[in-house]
């Protein structure tokens, strides 16, 4: 392989970035860190994603320019990214000048070859999600299945872009190639959907409800939607009809990584854009799953985003880093919780890693002033064992890699690390000093030396800044790549070798939950024979109450009690169903706020979905809904 070039999403700037956001981008850096350490160059794009609907109107409630509101969300993700150690190659925003050219370029060649057509579209279009659905899509008739949120039904003039007509080509490339859409289960699911007859994809948006794109240079009242920006962006950032040369040398792309929820997007809409523009297409797309919080997706529609920033700065980037990498079988979906995050950092790094090199650093410091012995020729049976566990790890490792284990790689060296400790344990350095076995002892320590250098080097690109801690305090002065990793002594005799403070601390359970603001579960539980039938503050917090404002009111058809309301509750407009039309009239509700609980699971009362419940007191005959006797704005919380 003579060059390695590896994307992530672009990110919606629509808000901050979340743990699901980190864990994509951790990725890329990871492998992007592996190939380099392989000696293969490397190119590693990131970005944001800020034309659209969604961004226009983020920055319109915040009242201010879309361009300075994605300047500022833009650097939220940057700063993450730093601040995770993300060593990227380039970070684009689809705001630049010369991505929005290319962007006109691409939709000028289309319109050319007569791939793109003036039609007319009617569908629900969902703002969330930027997209449009078809009936049979939505749930209940009416929400986005992907997002749960309400979504319009719109009818109006719209550009296409002929998707349909490359169907049969992109089925036969995709069973041609079987390494184009990973993991295989994904490539199935894009083949299933590719039976069905491709529809044509809307690529406009009228000026007149969305400016915030690229305009379309064949029609200036309108401008280019979301994906087929976006999409571009993994051309445009290596220079395609800008800078050739440098295209040239980088694309295809070797990675598109991807979470599953953009499937779709990368392994249909994606090929047929540059087939029909006649680019070559990237090796790989491989969509990952999702972090979970229970059952459900971690996100932003959701609410329950962990965010990076706040464990960071309780954990450290680096723990961060090896906890994603290790903890998602990648392809799969995983379940964050930060009792699992926890536990799986202590045994792992403390207990292992961190004990292996503190034990080694000590001992030599004891029994040899810190100066490395050098090794006399053995066949002690401990040194043989863990030479042959050892034997062939980097080429291991470097396997994984190439097959996107990435789990496994983090697998496999902390069962070698978890071997040392057992081989120190057997061998007993403290004992054969006692009795002055001095050249078993060199020897143990030695190849005990030699084996933590080389982990510490295969861990370099998941955990960069301890990984030179480790190989610092080994007085390392070689290159970090894994043909230093392969040799067999990494650490030369006579090195000065140093105990540094621990590398790995143990995290303290009770402290990270404090400076979270998470109540521990073992605190409930002990209070609990005294406490029975109370609540903690943190179950009442657990249900969100906001101010919303009743922006329309009808009687439900075909039924006297039920009313459906619409409510403003500052995220979004909400429907809720109440029984209550005996009490109330709907033009006497429209304009009051009221309090909503917002994240209750959406019910379907009598047919109609309802997204929330509002607050009201019933004394058996009177029934009063609960209203703030001052003017509060929607989405004030309520506790
Ligand atoms: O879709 N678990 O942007 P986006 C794992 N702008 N990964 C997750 C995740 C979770 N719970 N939540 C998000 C967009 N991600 C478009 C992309 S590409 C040209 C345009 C990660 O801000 C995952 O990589 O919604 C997912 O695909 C991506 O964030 C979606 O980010
Ligand atoms: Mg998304």
């Amino acid at each position: 392989m003579d060059k390695f070039y590896v994307t992530t999403p672009l990110y919606y700037v629509n808000d901050k970035p979340h743990i699901g956001h980190t864990y994509t981008t951790v990725l890329a850096d990871v492998l992007a860190r592996y190939y380099r350490f392989m000696g293969v160059k490397t190119f590693f794009l990131t970005g944001t994603d800020e034309h659209g609907q969604k961004v226009a109107q983020a920055a319109e409630k915040k009242g201010i320019d879309c361009k300075d509101y994605c300047d500022k969300y833009a650097q939220f993700f940057n700063d993450m990214w730093m601040r995770m150690h993300i060593k990227y190659d380039h970070f684009i925003r689809t705001t630049d000048e010369h991505h929005r050219k290319a962007v006109t370029q691409a939709l000028q060649k289309l319109w050319d070859i007569g791939d793109i057509y003036l039609g007319s579209y009617k569908g629900w279009y969902c703002v969330y999600e930027e997209r449009f659905w078809t009936e049979k899509d939505l749930i209940d008739g009416k929400l986005c299945p992907d997002c749960n949120r309400p979504t319009n039904y719109i009818e109006e003039k719209s550009y296409f872009f002929k998707m349909s007509k490359y169907q049969d080509w992109l089925i036969e490339y995709i069973e041609k190639h079987p390494e184009f859409i990973k993991p295989d289960f994904r490539r199935n699911e894009v083949l299933g959907f590719l039976r069905k007859p491709l529809g044509d994809l809307c690529i406009s948006r009228p000026k007149s409800r969305l400016r915030w794109g690229v305009e379309l240079p064949f029609d200036k009242d309108f401008v280019t939607y979301v994906w087929v920006d976006a999409l571009l962006n993994y051309c445009t950032a290596v220079g395609l009809w800008d800078n050739m040369s440098k295209f040239d040398e980088w694309w295809p792309a070797d990675y598109h990584l991807i979470g599953k929820d953009i499937l779709t997007t990368h392994a249909v809409y994606w090929p047929c854009i540059l087939k029909a523009l006649g680019i070559t297409m990237p090796r790989t797309i491989f969509a990952h799953g999702w972090w979970l919080i229970g059952k459900a997706k971690m996100g932003k529609s959701l609410g329950n985003a962990i965010d990076p920033a706040a464990l960071v700065n309780s954990i450290g980037a680096e723990r961060l880093r090896y906890y994603l990498i290790r903890d998602m079988v990648l392809g799969q979906d995983a379940t964050y919780t930060l009792d699992g995050l926890i536990s799986r950092l202590n045994n792992d790094l403390p207990n292992d890693l961190g004990n292996m090199l503190s034990r080694v650093t000590n001992m030599v410091g004891k029994y040899f002033d810190g100066v490395l012995p050098a090794p006399n020729p053995t066949t002690d049976n401990e040194i043989i064992k863990l030479l042959t566990k050892a034997e062939g790890l980097s080429a291991k490792i470097k396997n994984l890699v190439l097959d996107l284990k990435t789990h496994q790689v983090l697998e496999e060296i902390n069962s070698v690390i978890r071997a040392a400790n057992k081989f120190i344990e057997n061998t007993k350095p403290w004992k054969l000093a006692a009795e002055g076995e001095n050249t078993r002892l060199a020897n143990v320590l030695y190849h005990a030396t030699q084996l933590i250098a080389r982990v510490g080097l295969l861990l370099y690109p998941v955990i960069p800044e301890k990984s030179i801690q480790l190989l610092d305090s080994l007085g390392f002065e070689g290159e970090i790549s894994l043909d230093t990793a392969s040799e067999d002594e990494i650490i030369k005799p006579g090195s000065k070798i140093t105990v540094t403070k621990p590398l790995f601390p143990r995290i303290e359970i009770k402290k990270i939950e404090k400076e979270l603001g998470v109540e521990t579960t073992e605190k409930i539980r002990t209070n609990d024979d005294k406490t029975e039938g109370l609540i903690e503050i943190n179950d009442f917090s657990k249900i969100k109450l906001v101010v919303g404002k009743i922006v329309e009111c009808n009687i439900a058809p075909k039924s006297e009690n039920l009313l459906l309301l619409k409510v403003d509750t500052g995220e979004k407009i909400r429907q809720l169903v109440a029984g209550i039309a005996k009490w109330y009239k709907p033009e006497e509700l429209v304009g009051k706020s009221i309090i909503v609980i917002t994240n209750l699971k959406p019910v379907k009362i009598r047919g109609y979905v309802s997204e929330g419940m509002l607050l009201a007191a019933d004394d058996g005959s009177i029934v009063s809904i609960l209203m703030p006797d001052k003017a509060l704005r929607p989405g004030c919380k309520v506790r």
